[in-house]
């Protein structure tokens, strides 16, 4: 490609509004991405092949998750917003974390740290056959995976489904033990929207936070996501309890 030749996308990058860089904190909220995050997707476009981007699946607090495509197949690329990931959130799950805590870490890349620490998450998640997005690249603030969905529609989230509850719980919970015991690790934020309803069965979702089981808050995080687990069945008329849904996790005896 001649050097004049910039791509729309380059030449936008180059001009004035993103060179600025006075207010762009308060001007991201508006454009979704600041000048870093164009940069560093059109360089991910690049180098894992995308084609083009399809559709917003998701756009959060946190992060933009779109629908792309990837020489014909369908990816999907999750975008961290650096201006809303908040640097005190994120840290407590990285500090305790002895896989992640030798990461130098400042508060202009620990947002980077976040897409790996989902990449490393879904990969571990993965080599235990735990139904989750395959991770395929990470860069600075952005991972791609792969699509959880129909030629239709994405998959959607075990809260906006109607089906009977009862597999899919005993599938959760049988995961969830998995990946305790084996793949030594614990969501941190398990929830009916983090689980999404594909194929007859739950895929577990956003996997940024979660911490090894050796993080000193582990407990405590496992204890929240059970219990959130908890309400969600219970609230679609299955009869479950903590107590015993901790035990069933840590793959310890329980007398139903
Ligand atoms: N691989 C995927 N395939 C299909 N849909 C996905 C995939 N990954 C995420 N999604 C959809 O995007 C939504 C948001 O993704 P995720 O939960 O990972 O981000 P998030 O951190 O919760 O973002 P925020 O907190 O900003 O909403 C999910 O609830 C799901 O509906
Ligand atoms: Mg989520």
């Amino acid at each position: 490609m001649p050097e004049n030749d910039l791509s729309a996308l380059e030449s936008l990058l180059k001009s004035h509004e993103f060179l600025y860089h006075v207010n762009l904190d308060r001007k991201t909220a508006d454009l979704v991405f600041d000048g870093r995050t164009l940069k560093a997707l059109y360089e991910f476009m690049g180098r894992n092949s995308i084609d083009y981007i399809d559709f917003p699946i998701s756009s959060g607090k946190e992060s933009v998750v779109f629908k792309a495509y990837s020489k014909g197949k369908p990816v999907v690329i999750k975008v961290y917003k650096l201006s809303t990931l908040r640097f005190a959130n994120i840290w407590k799950y990285i500090e305790g974390d002895y896989r992640f805590s030798k990461e130098r870490i400042h508060r202009s890349n620990i947002v980077n740290i976040w897409a790996k620490k989902e990449f490393t998450n879904l990969k571990q998640l993965r080599k235990y056959g735990i139904p989750c997005p395959r991770p395929i690249a990470f860069h600075k603030n952005l991972l791609l995976m792969s699509y959880v969905g129909t030629k239709v529609a994405p998959a959607p989230m075990i809260k906006e489904v109607s089906i009977d509850f009862s597999e899919i719980y005993n599938q959760v919970v049988e995961d969830l033990g998995i990946m305790y015991r084996k793949a030594k690790l614990v969501h941190a934020d398990m929830s009916e929207y983090n689980l999404l309803y594909h194929r007859r069965k739950a895929y577990f979702v956003d996997l940024g936070q979660a911490v090894d089981r050796d993080h000193p808050a582990a407990d405590y995080f496992l204890e929240r996501d059970l219990r959130n687990v908890v309400r969600f069945f219970s609230s679609k008329g299955i009869n479950c309890n903590f107590e015993n849904l901790l035990k069933k996790v840590k793959g310890e005896p329980v007398s139903e």
